[in-house]
Formats: C-alpha cells, sequence, structure tokens
C-alpha cells in the first residue's frame, strides 16, 4: 500500500532565546505557523523488514540520520509492527532554511505509516516520538497558529487568525541552527559581562508580547477580509515581535538582511528571519501585493514565493494527497 502525505512548512512569528540549560539546548519562546508550501513524502508498506529512504535531492541523508527514517524505526517499534517500508521524499522545500521542512517529513512519515498499517499511536506516544526526533518537530502535530516553549518541543495550540499572504524568500546558503545557538551564546556572555541584566526577564515578555498582537487583532474585528489582515499585521508590529536570531545571523550573513530590507521595501507589512534562517519572509496585507512583491523579488535574481499562511483546519484537511 503506498501513502502520499503534504508535508508542509513553518515559519517563526519572533523567536525569544534564552539560557542554555545544563542540557546543552536552550530555552526557547517562539510562535511557528504554518505555510502553504510544502514536501511530498511517499511511503510503501510490505511484507518483510528493513527502511529505505529515498530522495534525488542533494543535501537530503537517506541513511539512518534522515529523520523520516528515525520516525519509522521509533513507529515500527512503538507499534510492535514488522515491515518493509520505503519512504520517498520529493523536496520542494529548502534544506537548512529554517522552515522546519526536515521535521515536517518527520510527522508526514509518523502520520502516513499509521494510514498504511491501519494502526494508531496514542497521542502520548505520537508527542513523544516527535519530541524524540527533534525540537521543531512537535509543532507539526498541531498545525495552524503554535506557541513552542521548551527548547521549543513543548507546543501549545494558539487562537488562529485568518490566513494571511505570505512571500518566502529562500538564499541558496544554508544556516547552521547549532552554529546559529553557539553565535547566540557568544553574544549573550558579551551582554552580560557589559549589563548585568537579567535574562529571564526578555523571556517572560515574549508572553505580553504575543498576547498583545493576538487580542488586539480580536478586538473591534474589522468586517473585511482585507481590513482584518491589515489590522492583525499593525498589531503584529505594534507589539514588537522580533526573531533574536537576527542579531547573530545578520552580521554573519549580511545578504539576509538585505533580503529582509528588499521584502520591506517591495512593501511588507512585517518581515523576519524564520528560525535561524536562512529564509527570510514577509507578511503582506492582501494577495495581489504578495504576488507583486514576488515578481519584484524575483526580477532582482532573489528565489522568492508568494503563499498564505495555513490554518489548523486547513492543514490538517490537506495533508493526505
Ligand atoms: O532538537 P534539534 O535536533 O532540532 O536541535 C538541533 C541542535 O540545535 C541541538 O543539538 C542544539 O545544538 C541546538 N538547539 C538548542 N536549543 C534548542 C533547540 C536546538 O541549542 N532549543
Amino acid at each position: 500500500m503506498t501513502v502520499s502525505v503534504r508535508s508542509f512548512a513553518k515559519i517563526n512569528i519572533g523567536l525569544r532565546i534564552g539560557p542554555r540549560r545544563p542540557d546543552g539546548f536552550h530555552e526557547l519562546r517562539t510562535v511557528y505557523q504554518t505555510i502553504d508550501l510544502h514536501d511530498v513524502v511517499r511511503m510503501k508498506v510490505a511484507g518483510g523488514s528493513g527502511i529505505e529512504v529515498r530522495s534525488g535531492s542533494r543535501g537530503v541523508p537517506t541513511d539512518e540520520s534522515n529523520t523520516c527514517y528515525r520516525t519509522a524505526e521509533s513507529v515500527l517499534r512503538t507499534l510492535h509492527q514488522r515491515a518493509k517500508v520505503t519512504i520517498d521524499i520529493e523536496k520542494k522545500l529548502p534544506v537548512q532554511g529554517g522552515l522546519g521542512g526536515a521535521s515536517s517529513n518527520a510527522i508526514a512519515t509518523m502520520c502516513g505509516l499509521e494510514r498504511a498499517l491501519k494502526k494508531q499511536l496514542s497521542p502520548e506516544d505520537r508527542l513523544r516520538i516527535a519530541a524524540e526526533i527533534g525540537s521543531d518537530v512537535p509543532l507539526f502535530l498541531i498545525g495552524g497558529t503554535i506557541l513552542g516553549i521548551g527548547r521549543g518541543e513543548q507546543v501549545y495550540p494558539l487562537a488562529e487568525h485568518p490566513a494571511l499572504d505570505c512571500v518566502v524568500a529562500t538564499p541558496e546558503a544554508g544556516v547552521s541552527t547549532p552554529a546559529a545557538f553557539a553565535a547566540w551564546d557568544r553574544l549573550a556572555d558579551r551582554e552580560a559581562k557589559l549589563t548585568d541584566t537579567s535574562k529571564s526577564s526578555t523571556m517572560n515578555g515574549f508572553s505580553h508580547t504575543v498576547c498583545a498582537w493576538l487580542r488586539g487583532s480580536s478586538s473591534g474585528v474589522p468586517s473585511r477580509a482585507g481590513d482584518r489582515a491589515e489590522a492583525l499585521l499593525l498589531d503584529l508590529v505594534r507589539a514588537g515581535i522580533e526573531n533574536d536570531f537576527e542579531r547573530v545571523v545578520f552580521p554573519q550573513y549580511p545578504e539576509l538582511h538585505d533580503l529582509k530590507r528588499a521584502l520591506e521595501r517591495a512593501g511588507a507589512k512585517y518581515a523576519s528571519l524564520s528560525g535561524s534562517g536562512s529564509t527570510v519572509y514577509g507578511l503582506f496585507a492582501s494577495k495581489m501585493e504578495a504576488k507583486k512583491a514576488a515578481d519584484r523579488l524575483k526580477a532582482e535574481g532573489i528565489r522568492a514565493q508568494a503563499t498564505r499562511t495555513l490554518t489548523r483546519r486547513e492543514y490538517w484537511r490537506r495533508m493526505f494527497v
């Protein structure tokens, strides 16, 4: 039996990095948002045993380190199943791009395998396996707008807002997440020596800014969809939601900072690095504005696509091809 699954991407709307924890991970606060760009993961289950991962794309490992391989192994073990599983990854999302491609592939494998085997994991097992695979894997078990805390693996569904038009710009260069965290540690050490301020205050501030953003746009809701999007984006800018990774990634990759400026010049109401990059996205008040901006960036030789954010309901409705 073959099952095909759309493996959607995410962006981060704001990301606060806290201190490094004893386990080596950093405490995080972020809002994840799924978007309508995806890979396709195809799964074939047959008699026998073994897991085989295939992909025609450069940069996608096909050995046991692949998130799909690790997920399939955990799912089979947890369900006490024996099968020959073949996983084909049609890669359209950038590798090391900050869009959560490999993490999303893991959940596509989990959901696809459950369907192919006609067996279900308990919700606890799903979340446990997802968190073992990576910090930004569990968010794909929720979809839509999600609060991420802990090392990013503790996830809570947030109230949803209407879909927003978005332009995603993906430069060639990938950014290593562990290297970006290490650069953050060096910056935090330097600043702590200078100011001696408590790091936890900025972490607590994140909940206030997110609350101000999502509460602000629900009060006095304008009736037209376009006006609603405009108000939501205005509140987002007003709340001052930012991605801490920009402070260490932009100095190292000035072209990504230029990309953020280019999106703003092209009319983005809000633009930001996603995760540790290298993807930079912009949010727009209308589909037409997003399309015009993407065309303008493409004319400048930048790889850019117009897309939209994906609500939780759409995420689940469109998951199986
Ligand atoms: O969890 P994941 O495998 O995606 O993390 C990759 C690497 O990123 C970790 O090994 C760690 O170096 C870094 N990381 C971190 N703090 C987090 C998440 C990831 O330091 N909250």
